[in-house]
């Protein structure tokens, strides 16, 4: 998850939120989605975060830069994510130049105890891809 605006929003029924840019590749991509995939990662793979948070898709081909597989809903899985879930769409919520996607989370897996996760510390100085 490179993302920053991101965040659980309710507990029963479960809710996850998070924001895409309408400037960014990955909302133009969302807005025919039925499904995203929300990955998180640990200090060890800080790599994964400048790849996806500093470049955009519409120049680069993030996907041909990193080792994922197929999952469920055909979404791409990070092979080197800590953690990684997908939800269905079940809002968009206009946010101004952000819009929210509200996510109902189905599947998912923790592959590290996330002792050392990434914070936001860790990535506020990378070069967003594309303006905000
Ligand atoms: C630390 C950091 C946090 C970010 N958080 C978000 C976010 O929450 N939502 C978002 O839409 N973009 C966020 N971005 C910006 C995108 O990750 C960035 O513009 C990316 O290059 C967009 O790629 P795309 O065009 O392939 O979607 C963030 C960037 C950084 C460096």
């Amino acid at each position: 998850m490179s993302g920053r605006f991101a965040t659980q929003a309710a507990i029963d029924p479960p809710r996850f939120l998070v924001a895409l840019s309408d400037k960014n590749r990955t909302f133009r991509v969302a807005g025919a989605a039925e499904h995203l995939a929300v990955h998180i990662l640990d200090r060890s793979q800080l790599s994964l975060a400048e790849l996806f948070g500093s470049h955009t898709g519409d120049d680069t081909d993030k996907f041909a830069q990193c080792g994922w597989s197929d999952g469920p809903h055909g979404l791409p899985i990070l092979d080197d994510a800590a953690a990684w879930f997908t939800g269905a769409i079940v809002g968009r919520v206009d946010l101004g130049d952000h819009v929210g996607f509200l996510l109902d989370p189905d599947r998912g897996e923790l592959r590290s105890d996330m002792s050392d996760p990434v914070m936001f510390d860790d990535v506020r100085d990378l070069d967003p891809g594309h303006g905000a």
